[in-house]
């Protein structure tokens, strides 16, 4: 299963504005765009329960949405089976659960989950989209004091220009 990573930033860094868990507040239409049409072309989402939360998240006949959590009995209510489901598991756990199920797996964030992954050695790609703004305080990409940089290392991105404001969209295909 090829794991992908997906994440909106800002320049200095941060996937939330403060402590406003709205992400759709700040990121530009382009963004919005290429968010959805990547989540079209998959069938297998993953994310903490923080992201979970957050309250964007919705079930859709046909996906699967994996909510990480180690008290998945507090969601139990929520949960509908085959298409939103609570689970306690390692990332490695996670993968050997779904990797012959699914082709791909998108992974929807937030920062304790994409570290998790890339810790793990398991996230294969990054999207990520950089917004040209300044936040200075907010949920950073990635926990424990970790930067990008730590996990692509040498690696160029492709690199598109998404609008006139200089939003850009970076692809990394990481090596493992
Ligand atoms: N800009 C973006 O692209 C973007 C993307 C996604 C999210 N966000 C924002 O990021 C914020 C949340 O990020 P975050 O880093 O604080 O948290 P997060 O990664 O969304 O969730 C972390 C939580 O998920 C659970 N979890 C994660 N891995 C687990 C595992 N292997 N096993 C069991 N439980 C696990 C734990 O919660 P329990 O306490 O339930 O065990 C953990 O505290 C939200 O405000 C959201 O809006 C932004």
């Amino acid at each position: 299963m090829k794991i992908i990573m997906v994440a909106a930033v800002s320049q200095d860094g941060y996937i939330t504005k403060g402590t406003d868990p709205d992400v759709s507040k700040w990121t530009s239409t382009e963004d919005k765009e290429f968010f959805a049409k990547i989540k079209s072309k998959h069938r297998f989402f993953v994310m903490g329960s923080k992201t979970y939360d957050s309250g964007a998240v919705i079930a859709k006949p046909g996906t699967l949405k994996i909510i990480l959590t180690k008290n998945p009995k507090k969601y139990a209510s929520q949960q509908i089976d085959g298409q939103l489901e609570f689970e306690n598991l390692s990332a490695q756990e996670l993968n050997k659960i779904y990797g012959s199920k699914y082709k791909t797996c998108l992974l929807l964030g937030g920062g304790i989950t994409y570290t998790e992954f890339l810790e793990a050695n398991l996230v294969d790609e990054i999207y990520l989209t950089v917004e040209p703004l300044e936040f200075k305080s907010g949920t950073p990409l990635l926990a424990n004091t970790n930067t990008l940089s730590d996990f692509t290392d040498g690696i160029e991105p492709e690199i598109t220009v998404l609008n006139n404001s200089n939003t850009v969209l970076k692809h990394y295909i990481l090596k493992k």
